[in-house]
């Protein structure tokens, strides 16, 4: 196996199936002057080897074969893309974490409406913000994402710093039998609590993969958790590693992964220095629990580089408008249980139960005549979301459309990161300052799947 170079991963989106379609009438709809060929994904239901035996059946991907491929896009440059439903279920796709318009969001209903099979959606944007981004789909997604549907997205800036090679990594479970093939989804009395995990641990839907790295260059890991459930503790063990951006935001300071916690739908990019030595091995860790897990290898190969850690540039800020904190808004944001059953029958899946609510109001899914919005927002002012978490258990909150600032919490010193994903912990309160500068209903909903479609969901709308 070698290193994901840009040009390998090309190949492997052409071998997947992802080609390109007239640029024309999407070009009209976004309102480009000059757009690009969209790239295809087209959602298929294919067989894979993701554990020794008998491949696994109706296993779902955007493409032919193997995983969803890693989509590439620069900042400020227009991007298309078409989803092509082939799948026997709507579906639609969610840009995670790009600051795209309300109406190329992905969320059925609120923005958009459903792609039944044989149908087409084209999406038009252009990203803002260059990082570690994922697509996934936005319908039915406990089972959608739980079958294969989770991709990775770079952003790439002209004026990144240059590292002498690259690794994508798509972390995810997936719920098999011994016989390789799916089980039921999730268990009730789990979802209530942190979740039904999953049985079968994979990276880029291989176990352990191993890449090739020169032998003292500098790597730069990019891992997205697309698990619909799993939180992670990573570690590097064999070389010198700095965390250099999370949820596609440069760290304002770098520091070690050193049991760094991270939960489904964030993202972690590592600068890693290899060893000098040929053959020499770098494992990623999972050390979250009692286990320690290896995820995904480096091997060192060819002559030292001789590079130093420190030779790494700074990654450059996105445009994210500062908050301004003397002027902000409040926005109280409770996370709590509930008893109360409000689920409703959804073309996108509800899982029948209602556990978890915000501000007391579990989401009754995705519906015509959704709940009222958690807060309506002044476009162009400043808020502070004041998130709490009233449960036993930890939540990546995720919010569309704008990030956020992490301002405080009342757990643990934090870093002023900018993010779209926050992991809150048992009894955590956290101040997250924002600029509401993007129009439209914006959705808000923990990133456990489970807790999502069982009313942990809410929309922030911005006028
Ligand atoms: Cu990763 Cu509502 O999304
Ligand atoms: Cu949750």
């Amino acid at each position: 196996m070698t290193v994901f170079t840009r040009r390998t991963l090309l190949k492997t989106a052409a071998a997947a199936g992802v080609a390109g379609v007239g640029a024309s009438t999407i070009g009209r709809l976004a309102g480009f002057a000059a757009v690009p060929d969209p790239v295809v994904l087209k959602t298929t239901s294919i067989q894979a080897q993701l554990m020794d035996g008998a491949p696994t059946k109706n296993v779902l991907t955007y493409g032919e074969a193997g995983p969803p491929p890693v989509v590439r896009m620069r900042k400020g440059e227009p991007f298309a893309a078409r989803l092509v439903n082939g799948i026997d279920d709507p579906t639609t796709i969610h840009w995670h974490g790009i600051r795209v318009p309300n109406k190329m969001d992905g969320v059925p209903f609120l923005v958009q409406p459903y792609v039944y099979q044989g149908d087409h959606f084209d999406y038009a944007f252009t990203p803002p913000d260059a990082g570690t981004f994922w697509y996934h789909p936005h319908c039915n997604t406990l089972e959608q994402m739980g079958h294969g549907l989770t991709g990775v997205i770079v952003v790439e800036h002209p004026n990144d710093p240059q590292c002498d090679s690259e690794a994508v990594i798509n972390l995810r479970d997936w719920r098999l039998g011994d016989d390789g093939q799916f089980i039921e989804p999730f268990r009730p009395r789990d979802a209530a609590r942190a979740g039904t995990y999953g049985t079968v641990r994979t990276a880029n839907w291989l176990d352990q993969p191993q890449y090739d790295a020169p032998a003292g260059g500098l790597v730069r890991l990019r891992a997205a958790i697309t698990d619909v459930t799993r939180i992670y503790a990573f570690r590097v063990d064999g070389a010198e590693a700095a965390v250099i951006a999370l949820d596609g935001n440069p760290v304002p300071q770098r520091f070690a992964p050193d049991a760094l916690q991270l939960g489904p739908g964030q993202r972690l990019e590592l600068a890693i220095r290899m060893p000098d030595d040929e053959g020499a091995i770098v494992s990623l860790r999972d050390v979250r629990g009692t286990k320690s897990k290896v995820l995904a290898t480096l091997r060192a190969v060819g002559k030292s580089l001789k590079r130093d850690l420190r030779d790494l540039g700074p990654l450059e800020a996105n445009p994210v408008a500062e908050v301004d904190l003397a002027g902000a808004k409040r926005i109280p944001l409770a996370l709590s249980a509930t008893a109360e059953n409000v689920s409703a029958n959804s073309i996108c899946g509800s899982l029948g139960y209602s556990f978890w609510a915000i501000n007391k109001v579990p989401w009754p899914g995705d519906t015509p005549d959704p709940t009222a919005p958690l807060a309506e927002l002044k476009l162009g002012q400043s808020y502070i979301i004041d998130m709490e978490n009233l449960t036993p258990h930890s939540h990546p909150i995720h919010l569309h459309g704008m990030s956020f600032k992490v301002l405080s919490s009342s757990t643990r010193q934090v870093q002023p990161l900018i993010s779209d994903t926050y992991l809150i912990q048992p009894d955590e309160k956290v101040q997250m300052g924002l600029v509401a500068d993007n129009p439209g209903d914006w959705l808000l909903h923990c990133h456990i799947i489970e807790h999502q479609k069982t009313g942990m969901t809410s929309y922030l709308r911005v006028v």
